[in-house]
């Protein structure tokens, strides 16, 4: 069922006005742009859903560290309309920073707790703060009953569950499973940055997931994950991590997850694969 028509809307007046013609379920698709096949498999696995499909595009300052790449953050606000419309999305929220932001940089922000300071937390100091503190106010301005999120970045996605959970916001959150290229890598806004050597050296952080995924003893997951990354010197790892599938300690058995972060040059990157440990295996 898709919708004939997609409003593009940029400050919080029009967006009410848009919501307070909206009938039935909301569901709300967050980005920052620069849109590709995974926040395209989002809107779909929404649209199959929802009556209401909302898009947020926004880059958000308060989650980017200072020497990150903020400024230089893709921004194809009219290449992203072209992919909202034709996955039938109804409204496109692309607000300015003013409008997210109305009293400057919020002095009562988000708290992520334990699970906010190891991995992505651990290297990027105040990132989960300002990631969350901007989900919670797009999940409220956008009145979404439901809300899409990838496991690409699967802290983020944890960590906005228990946000939903432990602050009783009324919101559902579903995740949905990472979209790769057909060769394995990950899809990221962040890949455009890549040169064709580095997106080659890039798929050694897939593949050192796959291999790693293959195996069901933890000491062996992550060898043979750190023996593929060890072999790509055009990549330089930041963590590789065994966890449950909560992102608590691994278990000696059952679902757990394995995640990786490297830079490729100056372009850093993510990703994570689920798995099943067993013992002695
Ligand atoms: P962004 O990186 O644009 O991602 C927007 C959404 O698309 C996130 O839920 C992300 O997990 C999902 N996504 C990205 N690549 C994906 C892939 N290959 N497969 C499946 N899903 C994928 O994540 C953010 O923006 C921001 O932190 C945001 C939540 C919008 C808050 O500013």
């Amino acid at each position: 069922m898709k919708s004939s028509t997609t409003t593009l809307v940029h400050t919080r007046a029009d967006l009410a006005a848009a919501l307070d013609a909206a009938d039935g379920e909301i569901a709300v698709v967050m980005t920052m742009g620069a849109l590709h096949e995974g926040h395209r498999q989002l809107m779909r696995v929404a649209r199959e859903r929802s009556a209401f499909v909302v898009v947020t595009v926004f880059v958000n300052p308060l989650q980017f560290g200072p020497n990150e790449d903020y400024e230089k953050y893709p921004r194809t606000l009219d290449d992203d309309l072209v992919a909202c419309r034709a996955e039938g999305v109804d409204l496109v929220f692309a607000p300015g920073r003013d409008d997210v932001y109305p009293h400057g940089a919020p002095s009562i922000t988000m708290h992520p707790g334990e699970l906010g300071e190891i991995l992505e937390g651990a290297s990027r100091p105040g990132h989960f703060s300002g990631m969350l503190t901007v989900v919670e106010k797009l999940l409220l301005l956008t009145r979404a009953d439901v809300a899409y999120f990838g496991e690409k970045d699967f802290q983020q996605l944890a960590l906005i569950r228990r946000m939903a959970r432990d602050l009783e916001l009324p919101v559902e959150i579903v995740g949905v499973p990472t979209v790769r290229e057909k060769d394995g890598l990950a899809l990221s806004s962040r890949n455009r940055y890549l040169s064709p050597e580095e997106r080659l050296a890039a798929l050694a952080l897939s593949r050192a997931l796959r291999e790693g995924a293959a195996h069901r003893d933890a000491d062996a997951v992550l060898a043979a994950a750190h023996k593929i990354l060890a072999e790509e010197p055009g990549v330089r790892v930041d963590y590789l991590a065994l966890t449950g599938a909560d992102l608590g300690p691994a278990p000696q058995e059952g679902p757990a997850r394995l995640l990786v972060a490297a830079k490729v040059g100056t372009t850093r990157l993510i990703d994570n694969v689920s798995l099943t440990l067993q013992r002695g295996a």
